[in-house]
């Protein structure tokens, strides 16, 4: 039982926190993908999901945001991902990347 918390302690202090979603987020993604209607809170969980499978997730801040969608195209075909799904990740990280978001190390 100890070494269950343990192993959850030491889990929960590798695995990094993914941004939220904030409001000047859903502002910024509206304007700048005016033709859909994304939720960006279930695409970040989505993100969550699909990416952390392998490896653990990647704040989208430490991937320049140019660099994001050549990753996602890249990493989509690993994770098999359907191109709906793979547009709305791309989505929460460019959001979540662009300038003037808190780098994390
Ligand atoms: C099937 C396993 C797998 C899945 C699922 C996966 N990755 Fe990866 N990822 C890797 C491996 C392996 C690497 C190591 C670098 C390489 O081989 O390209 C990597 C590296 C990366 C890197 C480091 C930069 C780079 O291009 O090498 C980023 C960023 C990344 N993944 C993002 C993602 C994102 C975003 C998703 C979800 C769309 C994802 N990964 C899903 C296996 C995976």
């Amino acid at each position: 039982m100890r070494l269950l918390v343990l192993v959850l302690l030491l889990l929960s202090a590798c695995t990094p926190a993914l941004p939220i979603v904030t409001d000047s987020d859903r502002v910024w993604a509206r304007q700048s993908f005016p033709e859909t209607q994304d939720d960006l809170d279930e695409s970040r969980t989505l993100y969550a999901r699909k990416c952390g499978a392998c490896h653990r997730v990647v704040l989208p801040a430490n991937v320049p945001q140019t660099e994001w969608p050549h990753v996602v195209d890249k990493m989509a075909q690993r994770a098999r991902l359907q191109d709906v799904d793979r547009a709305r990740i791309l989505r929460y990280v460019l959001t979540a990347s662009r300038p003037g978001q808190p780098v994390v190390p």
